[in-house]
């Protein structure tokens, strides 16, 4: 009998039998599921090591399938090496290892980001419609590789749109796409390295994601403090980095907007030592108390590489995000593009391509805008009623806001009572590396539905005023 013994030509062991049964199973897929179950049996120890099978007839007969189906089966095992054909021996399984029973995984970290957008107005039916005239048009050369610096539609069209709407200097062969701005850090890392640069400068307080992707990829992360006009410039030229992205159209997370003045001492240091800005534009497109400043790579193409995303004025879904890039480094940036992953999904690209061209993006953000707006000032009118020893920091932009208890709060505490209340809320100091003077809450608000919003600061108040 089976298991451990040899099969016997009589039959089948019964527990075997029960487990290979085909009973219900269409002719045409017989063989198929048999290869399943055996290759199942032999993975999971059932079938251990050296035990031989019936001779291809006996569990014919026994399955109540034709000989030629269990003949098929031991060929296709044998030549997966699963199965050993021995001369007169008949057919033996082979040294598998053993797979162990599968562990439930502990669930894959999902980003953690106060700057989520509101997922519910991702526009669907437009994004749907580009993605079939983008499928229709797609020539059939272009589902081959393509550019690993990007579909040439799509970066002529980001070109356009940057150039208009962030006042870019930027044409299309400087345009590069990747899989949002977190790839483009670690690319940008990989080319700066290879120039010997490995410490890149991040504001601080900043983005904590920021810090821990460049960090993994073995760069050394130097803080330089920001404060009312942004980063500080005079602490950068001290530091002795050569690299720093920045957040100038509104600092993340404090949403300080660099100043005009701090700009240009920003490309005069670039400029005098040779240094390399990255900007982080995150979510420059929404401002609500005035129409967005440009970007400061238009002051700047010789010495700012330019990262722009989907993430806030789409969805971070997409993974899709776009560099402009300083002529000289185009070349290395594509070759680390080619290297991570030989380029970007062309459909998402043509369907961006077409959305931009058709005006669907200017037309969301113009919506997502006022939806935005919206939202903040409820949030800012609830906190001023009912918390009104709070006060509210950063520029009126974005997806998130900054709030300050009065100053000797435990904002770990209020952050975990602002949570309980139904609002998005981290505290500050965890964006810090030197600490941040004063507690204060990053409340991301984009996903919020407006009388959701006005409800999670009431029930707030109710818990931080007992
Ligand atoms: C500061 C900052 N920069 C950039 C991004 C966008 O990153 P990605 O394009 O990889 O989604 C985010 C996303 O939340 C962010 O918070």
């Amino acid at each position: 009998m089976l298991s451990a013994n040899p099969a016997t030509t009589e039959g089948t062991n019964r527990g075997l039998l029960l487990e290979l049964s085909l009973t219900g199973v269409p002719r045409g897929r017989q063989a198929s599921a048999l290869i399943t179950r055996l290759r199942d049996a032999v993975r999971g120890g059932s079938l251990p090591t050296g035990t031989r099978l019936p001779p291809s007839r006996v569990l014919a007969e026994d399955l109540g399938v034709s000989r030629g189906v269990v003949v098929r089966v031991y060929e296709q095992l044998s030549a997966e090496g699963y199965l050993t054909a021995r001369q007169g021996s008949g057919t033996e399984v082979a040294a598998v290892p053993r797979q162990p029973r599968p562990v439930p995984l502990p669930p894959a970290r999902p980003s953690s980001n106060p700057g989520l957008p509101a997922g519910a107005q991702f526009p669907r039916a437009a994004w749907l419609r580009s993605a079939q005239r983008a499928m229709a048009g797609l020539p059939d050369a272009d589902l081959g590789y393509g550019d690993p610096a990007g579909y040439p539609k799509l970066r002529a069209e980001l070109s356009a749109y940057l150039g208009r709407v962030r006042a870019l200097i930027a044409p299309p062969e400087r345009i590069m796409i990747v899989n949002g701005f977190g790839q483009a850090s670690r690319l940008l890392a990989e080319v700066l390295a290879g120039r010997g640069i490995r410490e890149i400068g991040l504001e601080d307080p900043g983005s904590a994601g920021l810090r821990e992707q460049l960090s993994g990829a073995g760069v050394t992360c130097v803080p330089v403090p920001v404060d009312a006009q942004g980063v500080r410039v005079d602490a950068l030229a001290d530091s002795g980095v050569r690299a720093i992205v920045v957040t100038p159209a509104h600092q993340f997370p404090t949403g300080v907007v660099m100043s005009a003045e701090r700009r240009h001492a920003l490309l005069t240091w670039a400029r005098g030592t040779g240094g390399l800005v990255i900007e982080d534009d995150y979510d420059a497109e929404f401002r609500y108390d005035r129409t967005p400043v440009g970007a400061l790579q238009g002051l700047g193409p010789d010495v700012v590489v330019y990262g722009g995303s989907a993430s806030k004025i789409l969805a971070p879904g997409l993974r899709i995000g776009w560099l402009a890039v300083p002529h000289e480094l185009v070349s290395a940036v594509a070759a680390a593009k080619y290297a991570a992953d030989l380029g970007s999904d062309i459909w998402a690209q043509a369907t961006l391509a077409d959305f931009l061209a058709r005006g669907e993006l200017d037309r969301h953000i113009r919506v997502m805008t006022i939806r935005y707006r919206a939202l903040r000032d409820r949030l800012v009118a609830e906190l001023a009623d009912r918390l009104a020893d709070w006060s509210v920091t950063g520029t009126a932009a974005g997806l998130h806001m900054v709030i300050h208890p009065p100053d000797g709060s435990d904002e770990v505490a209020l952050a975990r009572i602002a949570q309980q209340a139904g609002l998005d809320a981290r505290p500050l100091g965890g964006y810090a590396v030197r600490g941040t003077g004063r507690p204060g809450l990053v409340v991301g608000y984009g996903h919020l539905r407006p009388s959701a919003a006005a409800s999670a600061v009431a029930e707030m108040a109710r818990a931080v005023n007992g």
